[in-house]
């Protein structure tokens, strides 16, 4: 009897330490900047590596490529952009070429070498299809980019490396290391200059899904969960591709930020952005929406906005949830967005803060 109070004593216990010990863990993780601190270089290591695993894997499957290739804005836009900017002649690195298939417009535009690169197990399908498709001039290399070696610089890499948050997959970094250890100085990137926008938004009324705390369910009162609010910045993303979702941006969009591949340094990238917004559609903020739009040349536009009727449809949208506010026509927004790592959009965060028309 005593021995098994005993054991039920010491199991309470170890279940109270390992509860507090998972929400120290989940504190911690919130704040960025102290977990470095904590757990220094191992970390970014660790984690490194752990995404390198993850995208590998996750794009080695048929559906992700499916759904790639069947984007037709998406194909299109690629298309012409090898088009206009692969010349006959052409030496090309493919960033990530998956099935094959830049590396496939550029060897059919005539580039002499095309470098195919892929860390990835899709790429024995991408060998596959260059000799069903009886494709010149493209040598397959199986390496993440970064180990990427070649004696000769390359007139342009090609790359489709833009993840819904446009930075999450790691395409800062991986387009800069190659530019800056194998481009010819007068080389192009494709594509090249990206706006990546973070737009105040109403959410349609049939497709909103409040704050726990925000809800009175048949008179059922959840506000008291107000002081429960979780930490961690994925619960407050909603997570969509589909249209129907977003009713309307409060004011007129713009990019929050603007950069050219061709010039951009690695850390030039601010930390933080403010985004300031006159509302022209009144009610309800439910949140920022975040996209990107890739240009190539003035006329040629990748997007992936939830207004643009001609969005490349696979990519999903995020809206970074706020606690709902209404506005009036005049209001100004303002959105301040943190970003300790922009490639890690874990470690974001956010908030809205509104200035009535009469103090603006
Ligand atoms: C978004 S897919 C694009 C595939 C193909 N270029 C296309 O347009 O359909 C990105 C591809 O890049 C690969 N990838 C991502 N980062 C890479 C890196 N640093 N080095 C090599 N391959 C990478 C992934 O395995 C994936 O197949």
């Amino acid at each position: 009897m005593f021995l098994h109070s005993l054991q039920r004593l010491s199991s309470s216990a170890c279940t109270l330490l390992r509860t507090a010990a998972a929400r120290a863990g989940a504190w911690l993780r919130a704040r960025p900047r102290l977990a470095a601190w904590v757990y220094p270089a191992a970390t970014d290591a660790g984690a490194d590596a752990a995404y390198r695993e993850f995208n590998a894997g996750y794009f080695g499957q048929f559906g992700e490529q499916e759904r790639m290739l069947a984007d037709r804005p998406r194909m299109d836009f690629y298309h012409a952009a090898v088009d206009r900017h692969v010349r006959p002649g052409d030496r090309v690195v493919d960033l990530g070429t998956g099935t094959g298939i830049l590396a496939a417009f550029a060897a059919r535009r005539g580039a002499a070498k095309v470098y195919a690169i892929d860390h990835s197990d899709i790429l024995e399908h991408a060998r596959r299809l260059a000799r069903h498709n009886a494709l010149p001039n493209v040598e397959f290399v199986a390496q993440h980019s970064r180990d990427f070696v070649v004696a000769e610089r390359v007139d342009v890499i090609l790359h489709e490396q833009m993840g819904d948050f446009l930075f999450d997959e790691g395409m800062v970094a991986n387009v800069l290391d190659l530019r800056d250890r194998l481009l010819r100085r007068d080389g192009r990137i494709v594509p090249s200059r990206f706006e990546f926008y973070c737009e105040p938004v109403r959410i349609r009324d049939s497709r909103r899904v409040p704050f726990i705390w925000e809800l009175k369910v048949h008179g059922y009162d959840y506000a008291c969960l107000e002081r429960h609010r979780p930490q961690e910045p994925h619960y407050y993303r909603f997570n969509s591709s589909d249209l129907g979702v977003v009713d309307c941006f409060l004011g007129a969009a713009e990019p929050a930020l603007a950069f050219d591949l061709m010039t951009l340094e690695a850390d030039e990238l601010p930390r933080e952005l403010r985004v300031s917004r006159t509302v022209t559609h009144p009610g309800r903020l439910d949140g920022c929406a975040i996209f990107f739009r890739a240009r190539v040349d003035d006329d040629l536009v990748l997007s992936s906005s939830p207004l643009d009727p001609g969005r490349a449809p696979h990519w999903g949208f995020r809206i970074l949830r706020c606690e709902a506010a209404d506005y009036a026509v005049g209001d100004t927004v303002e959105v301040l967005l943190r970003a300790p790592d922009w490639s890690e959009p874990d470690s974001w965060r956010w908030e809205c803060t509104r200035r009535p028309a009469a103090s603006a």
